[in-house]
């Protein structure tokens, strides 16, 4: 991680953290459905630095907030580079970006997040991407290659025409693996990529990354059950689980000495708004971690893709936004 933050452009306007006021510098083609997004400081200054498998929040018309992967080198300290793939039947975002944006408008975005960190000291790091899965990914490539660590990528797509960076991908021979569904022999419909297989040769202490769509991600769940948890690490888009909104929860906030009720068909975080309280969150569903909040007391009743299984079995952290409660009352640090 590099760069250094030489008072960026910052938007008070739109919450708790500052805000940058960036500018959409430029758009290029990357793959089929899927351009680079390139963000700069109007006046040219440096952003704050991030580590490879950081996001950014971008805060679109409409107070649509969307959540990308930076893809770039994360030492060009002037830019944050996001791939967005346009989704026609997705939540608005990029549909937006893609048709709505134009070069030299700008917007406000968040501070990079980083809920998908690089294990630096690994002897060895397994990466798998899908699709679009592979911005973090291809951020983690450039400092293992500047650090001089072995690893290997595993990056699967539809077909070669949706795969992002195929020839800087090129460059680094045998250590990408490539795979492409309308390839496989037969055209049975399974994917090409076999995430146990691929799993099989590598050390057992490697460090196994994953980013991609939820098939994608409940596949390399299951084919890493049995690896340590602190070697495995998602990173997931976009969430399949039900928000918890069954409601009957007591809240106890230990910072205010307040109580709140949330009611059934409310998540916790809902319940808080209503209250008036300035809290942080974005996605609403459990995936970019920025409405986790200290628990002090009960035992959450965990629907994100945020936490850890270790950080969840511990009971100390809650994803607001999506989570309940297994207990009647929860103490929260608020
Ligand atoms: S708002 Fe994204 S995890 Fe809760």
């Amino acid at each position: 991680m590099t760069g250094t933050a030489q008072n960026p452009d910052v938007s008070p306007a739109t919450g708790r953290e500052p805000h940058l006021r960036l500018r959409l510098q430029s758009v290029t083609y990357l793959a089929k459905q899927t351009s680079l997004f390139e963000f700069r400081s109007p006046k040219g200054e440096n952003l704050p630095p991030y580590a490879p498998g950081a996001h950014i929040d971008l805060h679109l018309p409409g107070d649509l907030v969307r959540s990308y992967s930076l893809i770039g080198d994360a030492n060009q300290a002037d830019r944050y580079l996001v791939a967005v793939k346009e989704e026609p039947d997705g939540r608005g975002g990029s549909r937006l970006l893609h048709e709505g944006f134009k070069v030299g408008q700008t917007l406000d975005v968040a501070h990079p997040r980083n809920n998908f960190p690089l294990d630096e000291a690994a002897d060895h790091s397994v990466l798998f991407a899908g699709g679009i899965g592979i911005s973090p990914i291809y951020a983690m490539i450039c400092r293992l290659q500047a650090l001089g660590k072995p690893w290997e990528l595993h990056y699967a797509t539809r077909s070669r025409e949706y795969a992002v960076y195929l020839d800087r991908l090129g460059e680094f021979g045998a250590a990408v693996h490539l795979y492409f569904d309308d390839e496989v022999p037969g055209n049975s419909g399974a994917p090409a990529l076999d995430i146990s297989k691929a799993l099989a040769t590598a050390p057992g202490d490697a460090q196994v990354y994953c980013c991609g769509p939820l098939p994608m991600l409940n596949a390399f769940e299951a084919a890493t059950e049995n690896l340590a948890d602190e070697n495995i690490h998602t990173e997931y888009f976009a969430s399949d689980q039900e928000a918890a909104t069954e409601g009957g929860i007591e809240l106890v906030l230990q910072q205010s000495g307040k109580t709140v009720f949330v009611d059934e068909g409310q998540t916790i975080l809902e319940a808080l708004l209503e209250t008036g309280m300035d809290l942080p969150f974005s996605c609403m569903e459990g995936t970019c971690g920025s409405c986790e909040t200290v628990v002090l007391e009960g035992t959450p009743d965990h629907r994100d893709h945020s936490l850890t299984k270790k950080e969840k079995t511990e009971n100390k952290k809650i994803m607001i936004c999506c989570s309940g409660s297994k207990t009647q009352r929860l103490v929260l640090d608020l």
